[in-house]
Protein backbone atom coordinates (compact mmCIF):
# COMPACT_ATOMS: atom_id res chain seq x y z
CA UNK A 1 0.00 0.00 0.00
CA UNK A 2 1.49 3.51 -0.49
CA UNK A 3 0.63 6.22 1.28
CA UNK A 4 1.70 9.78 0.18
CA UNK A 5 1.43 12.42 2.32
CA UNK A 6 1.67 15.84 1.55
CA UNK A 7 3.72 17.55 3.79
CA UNK A 8 5.83 20.66 5.15
CA UNK A 9 4.67 20.80 8.34
CA UNK A 10 5.13 18.99 11.54
CA UNK A 11 2.23 17.07 11.46
CA UNK A 12 3.22 16.33 7.92
CA UNK A 13 6.31 14.96 9.70
CA UNK A 14 4.38 13.34 12.75
CA UNK A 15 2.30 11.11 10.13
CA UNK A 16 5.39 9.71 7.92
CA UNK A 17 7.26 8.79 11.25
CA UNK A 18 4.40 7.09 12.93
CA UNK A 19 3.68 5.21 9.56
CA UNK A 20 7.26 4.70 9.26
CA UNK A 21 7.69 3.42 12.52
CA UNK A 22 10.77 5.49 13.24
CA UNK A 23 12.71 6.25 16.56
CA UNK A 24 10.49 9.16 17.56
CA UNK A 25 7.05 6.91 16.46
CA UNK A 26 5.74 4.32 19.10
CA UNK A 27 9.70 2.79 19.85
CA UNK A 28 12.41 2.26 17.64
CA UNK A 29 11.47 -0.34 14.73
CA UNK A 30 7.60 -0.50 15.56
CA UNK A 31 5.72 -0.83 12.10
CA UNK A 32 2.11 0.54 12.92
CA UNK A 33 0.63 -0.54 9.80
CA UNK A 34 2.41 -3.11 8.21
CA UNK A 35 3.30 -3.46 4.15
CA UNK A 36 3.27 0.38 3.54
CA UNK A 37 5.41 2.49 1.54
CA UNK A 38 5.36 5.90 2.53
CA UNK A 39 6.20 8.88 0.60
CA UNK A 40 6.27 12.39 1.78
CA UNK A 41 5.84 15.30 -0.69
CA UNK A 42 7.64 19.13 0.15
CA UNK A 43 6.66 22.17 -1.98
CA UNK A 44 10.56 22.71 -2.25
CA UNK A 45 10.13 26.42 -0.49
CA UNK A 46 12.71 25.89 2.19
CA UNK A 47 16.36 25.49 1.69
CA UNK A 48 16.89 23.28 4.17
CA UNK A 49 13.71 21.33 5.31
CA UNK A 50 13.39 19.08 8.13
CA UNK A 51 12.99 15.77 5.81
CA UNK A 52 10.61 12.93 7.55
CA UNK A 53 11.84 9.24 7.16
CA UNK A 54 10.66 7.17 4.27
CA UNK A 55 10.43 7.99 0.41
CA UNK A 56 10.85 12.30 -0.18
CA UNK A 57 9.63 13.72 -3.20
CA UNK A 58 10.43 17.91 -3.23
CA UNK A 59 9.04 20.77 -5.88
CA UNK A 60 5.45 20.83 -7.53
CA UNK A 61 3.40 18.50 -9.39
CA UNK A 62 2.44 20.70 -12.25
CA UNK A 63 -1.19 21.82 -11.10
CA UNK A 64 -4.45 19.21 -10.12
CA UNK A 65 -3.73 17.28 -13.90
CA UNK A 66 0.05 17.01 -12.90
CA UNK A 67 -0.91 15.25 -9.58
CA UNK A 68 -3.63 13.17 -10.99
CA UNK A 69 -0.42 11.59 -12.86
CA UNK A 70 1.49 11.01 -10.29
CA UNK A 71 -0.64 9.44 -8.17
CA UNK A 72 -1.61 6.51 -11.20
CA UNK A 73 2.22 6.31 -12.34
CA UNK A 74 3.59 5.65 -8.52
CA UNK A 75 0.05 3.92 -7.21
CA UNK A 76 -1.20 5.79 -4.86
CA UNK A 77 -3.63 3.70 -2.74
CA UNK A 78 -4.62 6.70 -0.05
CA UNK A 79 -3.47 10.61 0.17
CA UNK A 80 -3.37 12.91 3.12
CA UNK A 81 -3.61 16.37 3.00
CA UNK A 82 -1.25 17.39 5.94
CA UNK A 83 0.01 20.67 4.30
CA UNK A 84 -0.72 24.23 6.42
CA UNK A 85 -3.97 25.72 6.96
CA UNK A 86 -3.47 28.26 4.71
CA UNK A 87 -1.53 26.48 1.86
CA UNK A 88 -5.24 26.74 0.26
CA UNK A 89 -3.67 25.96 -3.36
CA UNK A 90 -1.93 22.36 -2.79
CA UNK A 91 -4.94 21.40 -1.07
CA UNK A 92 -7.73 22.23 -3.68
CA UNK A 93 -5.43 20.31 -6.41
CA UNK A 94 -5.47 17.14 -3.86
CA UNK A 95 -9.64 17.68 -3.91
CA UNK A 96 -9.44 17.65 -7.52
CA UNK A 97 -6.87 14.86 -7.97
CA UNK A 98 -7.92 12.85 -5.77
CA UNK A 99 -11.67 12.75 -6.66
CA UNK A 100 -10.11 12.09 -10.47
CA UNK A 101 -7.46 9.31 -9.87
CA UNK A 102 -10.06 7.67 -7.48
CA UNK A 103 -7.88 7.94 -4.36
CA UNK A 104 -9.33 8.10 -0.90
CA UNK A 105 -8.28 11.44 0.40
CA UNK A 106 -7.65 12.36 4.68
CA UNK A 107 -6.93 16.23 5.01
CA UNK A 108 -5.08 16.66 8.78
CA UNK A 109 -5.40 20.29 10.08
CA UNK A 110 -4.35 20.94 13.74
CA UNK A 111 -7.17 23.06 15.10
CA UNK A 112 -6.77 26.89 15.14
CA UNK A 113 -6.41 28.92 17.94
CA UNK A 114 -9.00 29.92 20.42
CA UNK A 115 -8.53 33.41 22.06
CA UNK A 116 -8.41 33.12 26.10
CA UNK A 117 -9.70 36.07 28.68
CA UNK A 118 -7.07 39.22 28.46
CA UNK A 119 -6.69 38.67 24.55
CA UNK A 120 -6.96 41.30 22.63
CA UNK A 121 -7.79 39.49 19.05
CA UNK A 122 -8.48 41.62 16.04
CA UNK A 123 -9.93 38.89 13.15
CA UNK A 124 -9.56 39.50 9.22
CA UNK A 125 -10.01 37.46 6.13
CA UNK A 126 -6.80 38.37 4.75
CA UNK A 127 -3.28 39.21 4.75
CA UNK A 128 -5.01 42.76 2.92
CA UNK A 129 -6.96 42.98 5.53
CA UNK A 130 -4.54 42.45 8.19
CA UNK A 131 -2.67 45.84 6.87
CA UNK A 132 -5.82 47.85 7.03
CA UNK A 133 -5.92 47.08 10.58
CA UNK A 134 -2.68 48.06 11.56
CA UNK A 135 -2.34 51.72 11.38
CA UNK A 136 -5.15 52.07 14.34
CA UNK A 137 -3.78 49.69 16.50
CA UNK A 138 0.20 50.23 16.78
CA UNK A 139 3.43 51.33 15.57
CA UNK A 140 6.43 48.75 15.83
CA UNK A 141 4.39 45.33 14.41
CA UNK A 142 5.75 41.50 14.46
CA UNK A 143 4.82 40.22 11.74
CA UNK A 144 4.70 36.62 11.62
CA UNK A 145 3.16 35.73 8.70
CA UNK A 146 5.78 33.81 6.54
CA UNK A 147 8.38 35.32 4.09
CA UNK A 148 5.47 35.80 0.73
CA UNK A 149 2.88 38.34 1.29
CA UNK A 150 4.69 41.07 2.48
CA UNK A 151 3.80 42.83 -0.13
CA UNK A 152 0.09 43.48 1.62
CA UNK A 153 2.20 45.73 4.16
CA UNK A 154 4.99 47.48 1.50
CA UNK A 155 2.77 50.75 1.84
CA UNK A 156 2.42 50.88 5.65
CA UNK A 157 5.60 53.16 5.10
CA UNK A 158 4.98 54.78 8.92
CA UNK A 159 5.24 51.56 10.78
CA UNK A 160 8.19 49.13 11.67
CA UNK A 161 8.23 45.62 11.10
CA UNK A 162 9.97 43.05 12.35
CA UNK A 163 9.40 39.97 10.25
CA UNK A 164 9.91 36.56 11.49
CA UNK A 165 10.68 33.59 8.71
CA UNK A 166 12.28 30.93 8.03
CA UNK A 167 13.96 31.87 4.93
CA UNK A 168 14.65 35.81 3.75
CA UNK A 169 11.98 37.01 2.73
CA UNK A 170 11.54 38.71 -1.04
CA UNK A 171 10.86 42.14 -2.13
CA UNK A 172 8.55 44.11 -2.49
CA UNK A 173 8.30 44.27 1.86
CA UNK A 174 7.84 47.05 4.29
CA UNK A 175 10.28 49.99 3.86
CA UNK A 176 11.40 49.92 7.29
CA UNK A 177 11.79 46.44 8.53
CA UNK A 178 13.98 43.95 10.19
CA UNK A 179 14.00 40.52 9.31
CA UNK A 180 14.57 37.99 11.85
CA UNK A 181 15.57 34.55 10.39
CA UNK A 182 14.18 31.79 12.84
CA UNK A 183 12.14 28.61 12.67
CA UNK A 184 10.13 27.57 15.74
CA UNK A 185 9.11 26.05 18.42
CA UNK A 186 9.88 29.45 20.28
CA UNK A 187 9.77 29.74 23.94
CA UNK A 188 7.64 32.11 26.36
CA UNK A 189 10.56 33.82 27.48
CA UNK A 190 11.98 34.16 24.13
CA UNK A 191 8.61 35.73 22.80
CA UNK A 192 8.23 37.85 25.84
CA UNK A 193 12.33 39.24 25.64
CA UNK A 194 11.35 39.49 21.80
CA UNK A 195 8.35 41.51 22.69
CA UNK A 196 10.53 44.02 25.27
CA UNK A 197 13.50 44.32 23.46
CA UNK A 198 11.93 45.60 20.11
CA UNK A 199 9.00 47.85 22.04
CA UNK A 200 6.48 45.73 20.12
CA UNK A 201 2.87 47.31 20.30
CA UNK A 202 0.93 44.53 18.17
CA UNK A 203 1.42 41.41 16.12
CA UNK A 204 0.34 40.07 12.99
CA UNK A 205 0.23 35.87 12.62
CA UNK A 206 -1.83 33.30 10.46
CA UNK A 207 -4.19 30.92 12.77
CA UNK A 208 -1.94 28.66 12.10
CA UNK A 209 -2.83 26.92 15.26
CA UNK A 210 -0.38 24.56 16.92
CA UNK A 211 1.93 24.35 20.13
CA UNK A 212 5.16 25.62 18.27
CA UNK A 213 4.04 29.15 17.77
CA UNK A 214 1.91 29.29 20.51
CA UNK A 215 4.11 31.37 23.04
CA UNK A 216 3.99 34.70 21.08
CA UNK A 217 0.11 34.50 21.81
CA UNK A 218 0.67 34.23 25.61
CA UNK A 219 3.20 36.81 25.59
CA UNK A 220 1.14 39.02 23.94
CA UNK A 221 -1.90 38.44 26.66
CA UNK A 222 0.52 38.83 28.94
CA UNK A 223 2.09 42.08 27.75
CA UNK A 224 -1.89 43.26 26.52
CA UNK A 225 -0.39 43.74 22.98
CA UNK A 226 -2.88 43.47 20.38
CA UNK A 227 -3.07 40.58 17.91
CA UNK A 228 -4.21 40.86 14.42
CA UNK A 229 -5.53 37.02 13.61
CA UNK A 230 -5.80 36.16 9.94
CA UNK A 231 -8.22 33.32 9.85
CA UNK A 232 -7.77 30.39 7.53
CA UNK A 233 -9.55 29.69 4.20
CA UNK A 234 -12.00 26.26 4.44
CA UNK A 235 -10.63 23.27 3.67
CA UNK A 236 -12.33 21.62 0.29
CA UNK A 237 -16.00 21.05 -0.09
CA UNK A 238 -16.48 17.42 1.22
CA UNK A 239 -13.18 16.20 2.50
CA UNK A 240 -13.31 14.53 5.49
CA UNK A 241 -10.43 16.17 8.30
CA UNK A 242 -8.91 14.84 11.23
CA UNK A 243 -7.09 16.99 13.51
CA UNK A 244 -3.59 14.62 14.84
CA UNK A 245 -1.27 12.61 13.23
CA UNK A 246 -2.53 9.54 15.26
CA UNK A 247 -5.96 9.86 13.53
CA UNK A 248 -4.64 9.62 10.36
CA UNK A 249 -2.94 6.61 10.98
CA UNK A 250 -6.03 5.05 12.13
CA UNK A 251 -7.81 5.93 9.27
CA UNK A 252 -4.58 4.43 7.03
CA UNK A 253 -4.99 0.96 9.21
CA UNK A 254 -8.40 0.97 8.65
CA UNK A 255 -8.01 1.20 4.32
CA UNK A 256 -5.29 -1.12 5.04
CA UNK A 257 -7.49 -3.66 6.47
CA UNK A 258 -10.27 -2.74 4.15
CA UNK A 259 -8.00 -3.59 0.94
CA UNK A 260 -8.02 -6.92 -1.30
N1 LIG B 1 1.32 28.89 3.66
C1 LIG B 1 1.94 28.85 4.84
O1 LIG B 1 1.76 29.74 5.70
C2 LIG B 1 2.86 27.71 5.17
C3 LIG B 1 3.48 27.65 6.42
C4 LIG B 1 4.31 26.57 6.75
C5 LIG B 1 4.51 25.57 5.82
N2 LIG B 1 3.89 25.64 4.60
C6 LIG B 1 4.13 24.54 3.66
O2 LIG B 1 4.79 25.09 2.54
C7 LIG B 1 4.30 24.51 1.34
C8 LIG B 1 3.96 25.61 0.36
O3 LIG B 1 2.96 26.45 0.94
P1 LIG B 1 2.15 27.47 0.03
O4 LIG B 1 1.28 28.26 0.93
O5 LIG B 1 3.06 28.13 -0.94
O6 LIG B 1 1.23 26.42 -0.78
P2 LIG B 1 0.09 26.67 -1.88
O7 LIG B 1 -0.02 28.12 -2.18
O8 LIG B 1 -1.13 25.96 -1.45
O9 LIG B 1 0.68 25.87 -3.13
C9 LIG B 1 1.28 26.50 -4.25
C10 LIG B 1 1.90 25.43 -5.11
O10 LIG B 1 3.05 24.88 -4.45
C11 LIG B 1 3.12 23.48 -4.72
N3 LIG B 1 3.02 22.76 -3.44
C12 LIG B 1 2.52 23.22 -2.26
N4 LIG B 1 2.65 22.30 -1.30
C13 LIG B 1 3.23 21.22 -1.88
C14 LIG B 1 3.64 19.96 -1.40
N5 LIG B 1 3.49 19.61 -0.10
N6 LIG B 1 4.22 19.10 -2.28
C15 LIG B 1 4.39 19.45 -3.57
N7 LIG B 1 4.02 20.63 -4.08
C16 LIG B 1 3.46 21.52 -3.25
C17 LIG B 1 2.01 23.17 -5.67
O11 LIG B 1 2.56 23.32 -6.98
P3 LIG B 1 1.99 22.52 -8.25
O12 LIG B 1 0.71 23.22 -8.62
O13 LIG B 1 3.08 22.65 -9.26
O14 LIG B 1 1.75 21.11 -7.82
C18 LIG B 1 1.00 24.26 -5.38
O15 LIG B 1 0.11 24.52 -6.45
C19 LIG B 1 3.11 23.64 1.71
O16 LIG B 1 3.50 22.30 1.53
C20 LIG B 1 2.83 23.94 3.17
O17 LIG B 1 2.49 22.78 3.90
C21 LIG B 1 3.09 26.68 4.25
Amino acid sequence: MHVLVLGGTTEGRRVAELLCGGPSALGAGTVVVPGLRVTSSLAGRVAAPRTPPGDVRIGGFGGTDGMVRWLCTHRVDVLIDATHPFAGTISCHAAEAAARAHVPLLALRRPGWVATSGDDWHRTASLAGAAALLPALGRRVFLTTGRTGLAAFAALDDLWFLVRSVDRPEPPCPPRMQVLLDRGPFTLDGERELLRRHRIDVLVTKDSGGAATAAKLTACRAAGVPVVMVDRPPLPDGVPAVATAEEAVEWVRCARTAMP
